[in-house]
């Protein structure tokens, strides 16, 4: 079984349907060799796209996936890299950082891209992302660092994260070409996104959003509060036949017609496993809909 492949917006690229998230790398523990085994593993159960941040594990993880992938240079080829900036985290390695932050500066962006290139050992990114919508934003220089990037070659694609429809628009309209996703919590407990105009704009301008957090960091597979959930989750994985609920969560957030791509958190190759098998699933809109009810306690008016 190997997820498939899809075109997140008109113009590219082709990323694999399901993505493998980086965020918490450092807490897997993985020697290089380790990492670069799960890295091969994830790619062929056809994940080949991989999200990462120039803040991931604490500013050590796009180095420590770069070791990795030194161990196999040619694994590169197979990749579609994806990492973000524009988030400043207080961190022995930004001294200068006393309060977390936004900054889209146009020096800051380029030098980040660089550091990222640098750390992963690698001449380009497949995308870039906007980590978050600047509160200082000034369009017209994300826009110049943008196009300067897509010029020179180091980064293919560009798109945002955790962007609100109108910031989405307003950044748009600076560009000559088409931001190619936004990625943002999606998740029957982070249902935000389907109502506010995130998904729509989606479909209108004919991206795909990448989807992260699905299972909420984990919490909506512990935390009692989403105890009626997770039943109802267990009874819809029994009528379709599903191996756990995360395969059905997976295939909920895979039914939103702006077709989202879920971001896996996991480190443990048998639940990547597990979860690349729900593309698989389909459930019924009424399924859907009593999966949503259950996450917010009440039905559509
Ligand atoms: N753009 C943004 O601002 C943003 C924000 C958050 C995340 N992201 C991206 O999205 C990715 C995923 O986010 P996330 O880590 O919050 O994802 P998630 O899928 O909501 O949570 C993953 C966590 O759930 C745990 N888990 C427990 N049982 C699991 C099971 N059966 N299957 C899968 N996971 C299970 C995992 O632990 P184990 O490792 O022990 O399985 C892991 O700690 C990140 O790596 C990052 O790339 C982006």
């Amino acid at each position: 079984m190997s997820v498939s492949r899809i075109l997140i917006s008109p113009e590219g690229p082709q990323f694999s349907r399901m993505v493998m998230g980086y965020c918490r790398l450092l807490e897997w523990q993985m020697s290089p060799q380790q990492l670069l085994g799960f890295v091969e593993q994830h790619v062929e159960l056809g994940l080949t796209t991989l999200d990462h941040a120039d803040t991931y594990g604490d500013y050590g993880g796009e180095a420590a996936l770069g070791q990795a992938l030194k161990l196999k240079p040619r694994l590169r080829e197979q990749l579609q890299i994806v990492s973000k900036c524009g988030m400043v985290l207080p961190s022995e390695h930004t001294p200068q950082c006393h309060v977390p932050h936004y900054n889209s500066e146009k020096a800051h962006i380029l030098a980040s891209v660089d550091k990222s290139l640098s750390n992963l050992g690698t001449d380009h990114l497949d995308l870039l992302l906007l980590h978050r919508a600047d509160l200082l934003m000034n369009a017209d220089e994300v826009a110049r660092a943008f196009t300067q990037l897509k010029r020179s070659g180091k980064v293919r694609h560009l798109g945002v994260s955790s962007f609100t429809p109108s910031q989405f628009e307003l950044l748009q309209s600076r560009l000559d070409f088409p931001l190619v996703t936004n990625q943002v919590q999606i998740s029957p407990i982070r249902q935000q996104a389907i109502t506010d105009g995130t998904l729509d704009q989606s479909q209108q301008h004919q991206f795909k959003p990448m989807a992260c957090s699905c299972l909420g960091g984990g919490s909506l597979l512990k935390a009692p509060v989403h105890q009626p959930l997770r039943d109802v989750l267990a009874q819809v994985a029994l009528e379709v036949d599903a191996a756990s609920i995360v395969q059905v969560v997976l295939a909920w957030v895979m039914m939103l017609p702006s077709h989202p791509l879920p971001i896996l958190g996991t480190g443990r190759i048998e639940r990547v496993r597990q979860a690349v098998q729900a593309e698989n699933i389909v459930l019924s809109r009424q399924q859907w809909y009593r999966i949503r009810r259950a996450a917010l306690g009440r039905d559509v008016d």
